[in-house]
């Protein structure tokens, strides 16, 4: 039997093109694992009135590790249009499943990596004075709370005639008392003391175990008094806990404009969901945007890993497919690091890191070409020549240990 089963959710769209290419990788490493596939994503939606079927979640329950591709979602009338229609009428609601999957099984601790890869000529660069140019290396980790905040899906349009009256008992809902219900909509920001603290918690951890000097708490308190300012005053009583890491309070609006003045001064970063979806895709940006974001959601029990990109329908039915599978890669990087198979990720991680590095090969979106069948005729490496890329690294790992530590080349 092997020492671990992974369910497997390729989902949708390009999901299915980039999540086999990672389990080549896993083999070659020689991880100990069983891969049980799970449906996921729109067609679920479309056949069943369920993104997130049940055997999904049973089999993530059993085995509480998940590696996930993408999904596409669609807003409230397309996705009632696309449905069966066998299924219309009958009380169907269309939810997102990956956010159902971290609200089902707590996977409050989103974790997103910003990297650079040096060498990659997507990375953030800054002008100098005298007309050159730095690349500062970025190295940041965001912790974002992934279950509360704005995206609890506490929301209406034309909310209940409760809520209108509760609403009402704050003297900030006056001017908003006589708008008709069809075009008033509400969406509720929850932030619970206890998410609150954890997520500061396990970013201050992140800090200690690997050496970051700064912890960011990165919201809005001088606006959302109560949300934020309970996420800020949370982050300051951690902080006590961890002498020697300096806490740095920003707004997420000034961070948002600071990360491209000087990124290399951040290291983890912690923010509520919406604002911790925010920054991560912001801090992407800087080392190489979808093709480079990988995430981890933990829970207690359950986690699972995934790419931060969506499913890119205009890219899934490409033929060789050209989408930049190092995304997934770093997901399932992560999932070996969270199992404690740290050398396994570590001889991935290196791999890709030579590929970039030499820039032999590369996909459409490093070489900054638009994407479509033309990209290969262009000369841009297809999602399986980067896979192979990497496999050959990962099979020569020797070779790649002296590459990386600047000892020879691979
Ligand atoms: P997207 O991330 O799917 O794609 C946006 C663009 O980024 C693509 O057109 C492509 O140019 C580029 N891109 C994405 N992944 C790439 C990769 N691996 N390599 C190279 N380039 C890449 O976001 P979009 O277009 O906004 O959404 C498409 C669908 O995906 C929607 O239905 C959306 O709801 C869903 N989505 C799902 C997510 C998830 O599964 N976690 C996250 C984001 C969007
Ligand atoms: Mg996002």
């Amino acid at each position: 039997m092997a020492k671990y089963t992974v369910v497997t959710m390729p989902g949708d769209g390009i999901g299915n093109q980039v999540l086999p290419q990672a389990l080549r990788l896993l083999r070659a490493v020689g991880f100990d694992a069983e891969y049980l596939h799970a449906d996921i994503g729109w067609e679920c939606w479309c056949k069943q009135g369920n993104a997130l079927p049940e055997r999904t979640v049973e089999l993530l329950a059993k085995h509480k590790l998940g590696l996930f591709g993408a999904i596409t979602s669609k807003p409230k009338r397309e996705a009632e249009a696309e449905l069966n229609p066998d299924l219309k009428g009958k009380g169907y609601s269309y939810f997102s499943p990956i956010v159902t999957m971290r609200q089902r099984f707590n996977l409050d601790t989103c974790i997103r990596p910003c990297v650079s890869f040096p060498g990659n000529p997507l990375n953030f660069i800054r002008k100098r004075s005298d007309g050159g140019f730095d690349e500062p290396l970025v190295n940041v980790v965001v912790f974002r709370q992934n279950t509360e905040g704005l995206y609890v899906g506490v929301e209406w349009t034309n909310p209940p005639e409760q809520v209108r009256s509760a609403l009402a008992a704050h003297p900030k809902f006056k001017p908003f008392v006589g708008t008709p219900g069809s075009d008033l909509a509400v969406s509720v920001r929850i932030i619970t003391r206890r998410a609150a603290r954890k997520i500061c918690k396990a970013a201050f951890e992140w800090a200690r175990k690997y050496s970051y000097k700064s912890v960011t708490i990165c919201e809005k308190p001088n606006v959302l008094r109560e949300t934020s300012g309970m996420m800020e005053e949370e982050a300051k009583a951690v902080a006590k806990e961890y002498p020697g890491i300096a806490l740095w309070s920003t707004n997420i609006d000034a961070q948002t404009m600071w990360l491209t003045k000087n990124p290399e001064e951040y290291g983890v970063v912690v923010a509520s969901n919406l604002f911790g979806d925010v920054i991560s895709d912001a801090f992407a940006g800087l080392i190489g945007g979808l093709g480079f974001a990988a995430s981890g959601n933990i829970g207690d029990e359950v986690a699972v890993f995934e790419p931060t990109h969506g499913s890119a329908p205009k890219y899934a039915e490409l033929d060789p497919p050209i989408v930049n599978p190092i995304a997934m890669f770093l997901s399932a990087v992560m999932m070996l690091e969270h199992v404690g198979e740290t050398e396994k990720a570590k001889r991935i991680r290196d791999a890709i890191a030579v590929v970039v590095k030499e820039g032999r090969v590369r996909t459409y979106d490093m070489m900054r070409l638009c994407g479509g069948p033309n990209a290969i005729r262009r000369g841009a490496a297809s999602t399986i020549e980067m896979t192979d890329a990497v496999l050959a690294k990962v099979e020569t790992s020797e070779d790649v240990a002296c590459a990386v530590s600047g000892r020879g080349s691979a």
